[in-house]
């Protein structure tokens, strides 16, 4: 079965062709990363005007480079939440004029479960149950898959996403969008132990995560060392920053495991792609003879590939939309389908 996924949630205009869930023929984005880097961060309106202008391009591209046609697709998936509004919406509407036009069955498909999902192209032999990190610029949740349509959270940010941190950190630094990018690539070599940070927990709550005190104690020693006029390593600071935030994540990762006796872990989203994340929670899980999953490098940011593959799931799983259906700029990844 051959699905024609579709993203635009943020600042990537995606589109693939995916057969039955679990392989790729084709993945095409389109990113404004340069656009958005001007202005320190991904600019709404701006967003949606580029993702206007390429979807069209950029579909046809996927359709020509699986050397398929429209003709020959099953399904249409698409990102309809979260994101931004503007932004998703683009997705969304091309999505259902396509279904429309050539009577074709949508399946609407919530963005994390998409990440998770961009692991099911990676390794072939995974199959739920798991429990999974989800990491991305905007979320940090420790979800467990219990089905590839079923989902519970079992623990969240209270406040600020590992990304979002990762990427304000990263701007105090003077370092470009997106920030945790460059902070990954700027602090290789550098002593993770220079600076010290707090670790918050939640009371009450061992799996959620608070990650806006650990942002405002970077930004605060940035700011004290700069009005002394004294100067820091970067790369120590960048390394110390990363340590921090990967060992929180990597600690209540392995907690929630043990509670729930998840012998399978997986990382998804754009910081799984974090090479300090990568290594730290391989040594978590090998030390405790868990297994890990985590998505190849092009896979974990967004993109439209992970989006056919969960799409494929879900059709599967009867979820259907019809041509009302709307964008929504949050929503539980535990809503139930359409
Ligand atoms: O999943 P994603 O592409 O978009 C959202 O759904 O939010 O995640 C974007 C986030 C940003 O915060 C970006 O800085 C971060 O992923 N990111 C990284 C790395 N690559 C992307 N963070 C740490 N290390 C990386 N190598
Ligand atoms: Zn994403």
């Amino acid at each position: 079965m051959l699905v024609l996924g579709i993203e635009s949630s943020c600042d990537e205009t995606a589109a693939a062709v995916v057969k039955d869930g679990r392989t790729v023929l084709s993945n095409v984005i389109a990113s404004q990363v340069e656009e958005h880097k001007l202005y320190g961060g991904v600019v709404p309106e701006i967003a949606s005007r580029r993702h206007a202008e390429a979807i069209s391009g950029v579909v046809n591209k996927a359709l020509s480079d699986a050397g398929t046609t429209l003709d020959e697709i099953d399904c249409i998936a698409v990102t309809y939440a979260p994101g931004l509004i503007g932004a998703l919406l683009v997705g969304v509407n091309y999505a259902k004029s396509l279904a429309y036009a050539k009577h074709l069955p949508l399946v609407p498909v919530h963005h994390l479960r998409s990440h998770i999902a961009a692991n099911y192209l990676s390794h072939p032999e995974l199959e739920p149950p798991f429990l999974c990190l989800v990491v991305s610029g905007g979320h940090t949740h420790l979800v467990q898959v219990r089905s590839y349509t079923e989902f519970s959270v079992i623990g969240k940010t209270r406040d600020d996403a590992a990304g979002e941190a990762l990427d304000k950190a990263a701007r105090a630094m003077g370092l470009p969008y997106p920030g945790g990018l460059h902070l990954d690539k700027e602090s290789v070599g550098g002593n993770p132990k220079a600076f010290r940070f707090p670790k918050p927990r939640v009371d009450g709550a061992p799996f959620d995560f608070s990650f806006s005190g650990l942002k405002t104690s970077v930004i605060n020693l940035l700011h004290n060392t700069q009005q002394k006029g004294e100067t820091i390593d970067l790369r120590d600071l960048g390394a110390s920053f990363q340590h921090a935030v990967v060992s929180i994540l990597c600690e209540h990762t392995a907690a929630a495991a043990r509670e729930t006796g998840s012998r399978k872990i997986v990382l998804a989203g754009g910081v799984s792609a974090n090479s300090v994340l990568r290594r730290r929670m391989e040594e978590t899980c090998k030390s405790n003879g868990w297994t890990l999953f985590v998505p190849e490098k092009p896979l974990c940011g967004d993109n439209a590939a992970m989006v056919g593959a969960q799409g494929y799931y879900e059709f599967c799983a009867g979820s259907r939309a019809g041509l009302g259906l709307n964008a929504y700029a949050t929503m539980p990844i535990e809503a139930a389908a359409f």
